[in-house]
């Protein structure tokens, strides 16, 4: 559990030290940790693109498209990612394994980043496509392989997934320095001419480099036979067994949930069809309310969880704007230099994940050292939601001032930093207490809970980045201060209401 002995706090080589943390650990968790950082490269080093290359206009090698069908494209897309994780999880329970379902999963990966480094305009959804699908294979199974190095009661099993959460920052934070170099730096564009390359289509070099990083990934899993092929089965409560259905049938019936749920999410863009956007909050309020009144302990602890998948679904509809609203206000409003140093507008995204490193070790040492004494999920919820406001305040004179040209890179800064610190309140927090609430025979359909609160925030996050228009600062400084207001409401509403999802919780904290 001492994470601080595994990591100086704060030092900025404490991702460095956390590599060699995993000493004390069993040894698949190396694998596992360089894999998903691999995956996480690939995948946030494609982000850090993919709306920026959707809007450039022709003459710059980009698509052409409009900021706000790029950004319905982005948060589908992004939804899809999260989404399959629910049938990909199922699929590795029945079918595949844990192992071949990473490694299939990691090959559609591959294959999606380098069709996208095809420079063709069918490419795009083709390419969009198969991550997704492969992201649904890989993601749940890596972070269940992970557990399963763990017995019930090994005491290493949260500093574990800490290590891990790490790893897919150090990914996330290396991933768009070299893509936004290779896709974005006038050095780049040069080197292609020199060569005789098409210097427009350098995006195509950033989205191989995506490629390259899930292949690095992939021959890390295949070449390693350390790892568990499947993961042992939770213990079934007596007569369970008979009720089971086929697991196939399981197989097939979630993923046609799942599809008919895309599809109505899909539904929900097309003109006259928006009012069902209300059922993202609606329907699993509804469910909460009506477990909350039953007197079973699982039912009311399932009611605790759809009210954190609400919670969890605001936060990342806002975070997650990360890729699309941020991106194009680093682009196109921010002066990307820093003390005189240009640098690729991408180069934004990698703060997150810096801040993830610095932080997560100091969070780690606090939860430590407050014990019992520290506040509660619904509590931490609620302050990691009143940051995230913060961060899209801070916002709101940022684009008054864009009004009058480019603004100062700090204001970017300011942002990630306070997101980060709401994201380390919420989502490892999120995630732990989904886990522990759910019976032991559960903890993948907790899992799958808590992927659907993170593919609705990312499609909301779509939605709500359609009003993004650099060209009217004003309206833009109304989009941050709304939905400033929207995370202030729900961090109010999570504190009103701790007494109640307490309650819920039982015996869970
Ligand atoms: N940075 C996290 C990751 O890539 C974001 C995330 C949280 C994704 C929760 C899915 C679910 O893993």
């Amino acid at each position: 559990m001492n994470l601080k002995a595994d990591i100086e706090p704060g030092t900025p080589s404490g991702g460095v030290l956390a590599v060699l943390g995993l000493a004390g650990h069993p040894k698949g968790l190396g694998v596992l940790f360089f894999a998903e950082l691999w995956e996480r490269f690939s995948y946030y080093g494609m982000r850090a693109l993919l709306v920026l290359f959707m809007v450039a206009p022709a003459a710059e090698g980009g698509l052409g498209m409009p900021a706000a069908e790029a950004a319905l494209v982005y948060g589908n897309y992004t939804m899809a990612v999260y989404l399959l994780s629910i049938p990909g999880g199922v699929a590795a329970d029945t079918l595949l394994g844990a192992r071949a379902a990473v490694l299939i999963g990691g090959a559609m990966i591959a294959a999606g980043h380098f069709t996208l480094a095809i420079a063709h305009p069918w490419t795009l959804y083709a390419g969009l496509i198969l991550v997704a699908l492969g992201t649904g294979l890989f993601k749940p199974n890596i972070s269940a392989l992970v557990g399963s190095l763990y017995g019930p009661h090994d005491t290493r099993r949260d500093a574990g997934f800490s290590l891990f959460y790490m790893g897919i920052n150090i990914g996330g934070f290396l991933a768009p320095l070299v893509t936004g170099f290779l896709a974005q730096s006038p050095a780049m564009k040069g080197w292609l001419a020199e060569r005789g390359f098409d210097p427009i289509a350098s995006w195509h070099w950033g989205f191989a480099a995506a490629g390259v990083g899930m292949t690095i990934g992939l021959l890390i899993l295949a070449f390693n036979r350390t790892l568990p092929k499947t993961i042992p089965a939770a213990p079934q409560s007596e007569g369970h067994d008979r009720q089971t259905p086929s697991p196939i049938l399981a197989l097939v019936a979630v993923t046609a949930g799942t599809l008919a749920l895309m599809a109505l999410i899909l539904l929900s863009d097309r003109a006259g069809f928006e009012f069902l956007r209300w059922a993202y909050v609606l329907v699993p309020a509804a469910i909460a309310f009506w477990l909350s009144l039953s007197l079973e302990d699982v039912q009311r602890r399932y009611g605790a969880m759809f009210v954190l998948l609400i919670g969890a679904m605001i936060f990342w509809a806002i975070f997650e704007q990360a890729g699309v609203t941020i991106a194009l206000f680093a682009d196109q409003l921010t002066r990307s230099e820093i003390a005189g140093f240009a640098f690729p507008s991408a180069w934004f995204q990698s703060l997150n994940s810096l801040f993830v490193i610095l932080l997560a070790p100091l969070f780690a040492a606090l939860w430590m050292k407050l014990g019992e004494r520290q506040p509660s999920s619904p509590v931490k919820f609620g302050l990691g939601l009143a940051c995230l406001a913060l961060s899209f305040v801070l916002m709101v004179p940022a684009s008054i001032q864009a009004a009058e040209g480019r603004v100062s890179p700090w204001w970017l800064v300011g942002l990630f930093f306070l997101q980060t610190v709401g994201e380390m309140l919420l989502s490892p927090v999120g995630l732990a207490t989904m886990t522990r609430l759910a019976p032991a025979r559960a903890v993948g359909l907790a899992l799958g809970i808590w992927f659907l609160g993170a593919a609705l925030g990312n499609k909301l996050a779509g939605v709500f980045a359609t009003g993004f228009q650099s060209a009217e600062p004003q309206a833009l400084a109304g989009s941050f201060l709304w939905q400033a207001g929207l995370a202030g409401l729900a961090a109010l509403a999570f504190f009103a209401l701790t007494p109640w999802i307490r309650g819920l919780m039982g015996s869970v904290k």
